[in-house]
């Protein structure tokens, strides 16, 4: 019902919508219209009530509503399960939990705001309330657990070309999947799987996005090293939009992945990745070289000094400064 109200209101465009005009339309009380109107002011919709004109809607929230996800998003996998939490301790989790439940292919995962949210390699991933994009992608695809590694490269493919849309900026890739611009971090994607030997189960895409994060809110530690889109484009970016963007673009590269296209999307993350062509050292066993390409499934080809080219699944690549320095 509240749904259908503030579904009403906005066909009103800014003007007052009578409170028998939506008990009627809803077959209810014009006190329980009065009460989903509450409900909705709560959750910070402005809506004006004039006695005898009724009701206006104002202003909406910069809020990741499912409701307002769903308006004018062109996708129909990504738009069919929306599940959204103002504040959980990681969307990975939450989603990893449903999907055990047996939650569908393409369940989107948002919160407002992450308390523990989780970096590769356990690092944590400071997501701060309103401030960015904290969202998990529950996929079922049928693939074996080796071919998983492809659908983070498709996310960060997507990322990509949603920044792009939203932003007009293009920023870069770093293997296998963070999003950069000049040194700087603004995506980070956590990939985990549930998996048989030779089958995955699902795997759980969990995409963070600094949006509207000024320098200055990032901890000291990551302070130099983290940015945000408006940081990048100098004025707020609107998060509806660009999430809206990435569940499109996400369909867009899941529908390819799953109908054998990945080839075509390892060219566009190849065409957008920094780090390819570069002197780079393999963090973890420490050796350098230079990255001369990926294998068909996106593993990074490193070439060491004595010509020995080693393929790299998994883990760190830090990128050679001009100075000798790695970062
Ligand atoms: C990294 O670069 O280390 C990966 C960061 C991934 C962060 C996202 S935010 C949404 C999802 N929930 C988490 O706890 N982590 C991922």
């Amino acid at each position: 019902m509240k749904q259908q109200i503030l579904d009403l209101l906005k066909n009103g465009n800014n003007t007052y919508v009578s409170g028998e005009e939506l008990s009627r339309a809803l077959a209810v009380s014009r006190t329980a219209v009065w009460k989903q109107i509450q409900t909705l002011r709560r959750e910070g919709y402005k809506i004006d009530a004039q006695s005898r004109l009724g009701y206006r809607l104002r202003e909406v929230p910069d809020k990741l509503f499912p409701g307002e996800i769903r308006e004018g998003l062109k996708a129909e996998l990504l738009a069919q399960n929306i599940v959204y939490r103002e504040s959980v301790s990681s969307t990975n989790d939450l989603a990893k939990g449903l999907a055990a439940e047996g939650a569908a292919d393409g369940t989107v995962v948002i919160a407002d705001e992450q308390t523990g949210g989780r970096g590769r390699r356990g690092r944590p991933w400071v997501s701060l309330p309103g401030r960015g994009v904290w969202v998990s992608i529950i996929l079922r695809p049928r693939i074996s657990p080796a071919e998983a590694q492809k659908a983070t490269l498709m996310a960060a493919a997507a990322t990509h070309a949603a920044i792009r849309r939203v932003t007009g900026q293009v920023v870069g890739i770093k293997w296998p999947n963070d999003l950069v611009c000049n040194g700087r971090k603004l995506v980070g994607i956590l990939t985990e799987m549930s998996a048989e030997m030779d089958s995955v189960n699902y795997l759980v895409i969990g995409i963070g996005t600094n949006v509207n994060v000024p320098e200055e809110l990032f901890p000291a530690e990551v302070r130099t090293k983290a940015a945000s889109l408006m940081m990048l484009t100098g004025e707020p970016v609107s998060r509806l939009a660009y999430l809206r963007a990435l569940l499109e673009e996400l369909e867009n590269g899941y529908r390819r992945f799953t109908s054998g296209c990945f080839s075509e999307i390892l060219e566009e993350w190849q065409k957008n990745c920094i780090t390819l062509g570069q002197k780079v050292r393999v963090e973890g066993p420490g050796f350098t070289g230079v990255a001369v390409g990926t294998d068909p499934d996106g593993a990074l080809l490193v070439r060491k000094a004595d010509g020995e080219i080693v393929c790299v699944t998994a883990g760190d690549v830090s990128l050679c400064n001009e100075d000798g320095t790695y970062c």
